[in-house]
């Protein structure tokens, strides 16, 4: 039985196709910034991401770069890692989907469903768009092509195992409108149950291995391999099966994705773990889609945003801080380059930095002296932590802000640079501890940075406790101004 105490939280798993971009780490962002927060309110964090291999579309891209799949997904592979390791992701699993023990778990699953009866050999005839990796139906397309690749589907008609999705129509439908599946926002909840209530059909989940090789082979019948999908779900739990902690974290809490995957996401997967006896995860929370300047991002066009030009040029925590405050987490918004550069400019460096660099140099010019930090109580701490509880990321970080908004007045008003005032330094001393502490899972480099200069450590606790200030140093710069 899972303990209340615990918080398993996933992103997709993503293409190995192809560089990772500004969209992929946003949703990594938000999922740490779950974990850390979670972690920060004393739970035992689960975080998992990683990278789905297999499949047309990999197999495909490594044949134009003329590699094998293997060497093409390993190389992409890393560039994930990497990337999120620059951007201070604190996963505590990487799942790659072409990794033995995952192969072997799926292969496991596809082998009970067919003993259970819920796949069965057949013939499929549909429309498949490659780009998406999904089946599409007459109303998914406009003009005959799909709307995000914008490319005619190809048709599909073959010999194939189909896995019994009707079958599960009516279960989801109830468990969904009971919110025993909560999916969030409440949009999205609504798009999915009128999508089920359109009739569910049942999916194939294998093709030919003569035309997708690169692929999980089916255990009864070794001519086919896996459809990517369902190999790809099972990630979320070889994930935790592969570190042994199945038991204490299943259930997923949260799963993140954009609503490019939710139809598949919020069907096909919930179906699979009815249909193997596994308890459903509780919420999946869609995000929204990004434009870069107001066109889809696309390699054709040529405005992929590479988030390792990001990261070198504003630092993880300018992109980091960017991404979460500037858009609603669940709605589509436009990525824009300078406005990042403001808000790193505006905010990161001349609010925050500014005030932990002005009060921590007057403090050690002059010393501080403890006292009640009565200031403190005008940070809304209740609603902040509400705020990440719903999401509401931006929000979140908008009442940090307005805080820190204080803080600098505090500082104005007092003309404290003239006063020496050492009491009123000590309480901006003790609110700048509060402000990295709840800061932390936004903006960890930071913090982390903050937190040493004041010689006090990351703990909810710690934002009660007063500060001790027996020796402040001037701290170093915080953000250089681009
Ligand atoms: N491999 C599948 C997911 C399998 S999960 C069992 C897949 N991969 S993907 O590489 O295409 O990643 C899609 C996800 O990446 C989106 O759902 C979202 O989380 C993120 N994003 C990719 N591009 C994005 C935008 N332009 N905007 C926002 N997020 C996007 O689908």
């Amino acid at each position: 039985m899972k303990n209340k105490k615990t918080f398993y939280v996933t992103t997709p798993v993503y293409y190995t196709n192809a560089s990772p971009h500004v969209g992929h780490i946003y949703t990594t962002i938000a999922a740490d910034i779950l974990a850390r927060w979670n972690c920060l309110l004393g739970k035992d964090v689960f975080f998992l991401t990683g990278t789905d291999e297999h499949g047309q579309k990999v197999q495909e891209a490594a044949e134009k770069a003329g590699k094998t799949p293997k060497q093409f997904v390993d190389k992409i592979a890393k560039e994930f890692q990497e990337v999120f390791k620059l951007l201070n992701i604190s996963n505590d699993n990487f799942i790659r989907t072409t990794n033995l023990f995952h192969e072997k778990e799926v292969q496991k699953t596809l082998q009970e469903l067919y003993n259970k009866k819920y796949i069965y050999k057949g013939f499929y005839k549909a429309n498949y768009c490659v780009g998406c990796e999904q089946y599409k139906t007459d109303s998914d397309l406009v003009d005959g092509k799909c709307l995000l690749h914008k490319t005619i589907p190809e048709l599909r008609e073959e010999e194939a195992y189909l896995f019994k999705l009707s079958k599960f129509q009516n279960s989801l439908l109830k468990l969904i409108k009971a919110g025993k599946y909560q999916i969030l926002p409440e949009i999205r909840r609504k798009e999915i149950i009128s999508f089920i209530e359109g009739g569910l059909k049942d999916i194939s989940i294998s093709r030919l291995k003569e035309k997708v090789s690169w692929g999980i082979e089916l255990p009864f019948d070794k001519k086919h391999t896996c459809f990517i999908w369902v190999d790809a779900f099972w990630n979320y739990i070889t994930g935790l099966k592969e570190k042994n902690v199945f038991d204490k974290f299943w259930p997923a809490d949260v799963q993140l994705m954009a609503k490019d995957i939710i139809r598949v996401h919020a069907t096909i997967w919930p179906a699979l773990l009815l249909a193997t006896g596994n308890k459903l995860p509780r919420t999946l929370f869609v995000h929204g889609y990004f434009t870069i300047n107001g066109e889809k991002m696309s390699k054709s066009l040529g405005n992929v945003i590479d988030p390792v030009y990001l990261v070198k040029k504003y630092g993880c925590d300018g992109v980091r801080y960017y991404l979460m405050r500037n858009f609603v987490f669940g709605e589509d918004g436009d990525f824009s380059e300078s406005v990042l550069a403001e808000r790193h400019n505006n905010e990161l460096a001349n609010k925050l930095g500014n005030l932990v660099s002005r009060v921590t140099s007057l403090a050690e010019k002059y010393g501080a002296e403890k006292t009640e930090n009565k200031l403190l109580k005008k940070l809304k701490l209740k609603e902040i932590e509400k705020h990440v509880e719903n999401y509401k990321f931006d929000k979140a970080l908008n009442e940090i802000f307005a805080f820190i908004d204080i803080c600098n007045e505090y500082v104005q008003k007092n003309k404290i640079w003239e006063t020496k005032n050492k009491k009123q330094l000590y309480e901006l001393l003790d609110s700048i501890k509060a402000i990295a502490i709840i800061l932390s899972p936004f903006i960890p480099e930071t913090s982390e940075k903050i937190a040493k200069s004041l010689g006090f450590e990351i703990k909810l606790e710690n934002i009660s406790k007063p500060l001790s200030v027996e020796r402040i140093k001037k701290s170093e710069i915080l953000f250089k101004k681009i």
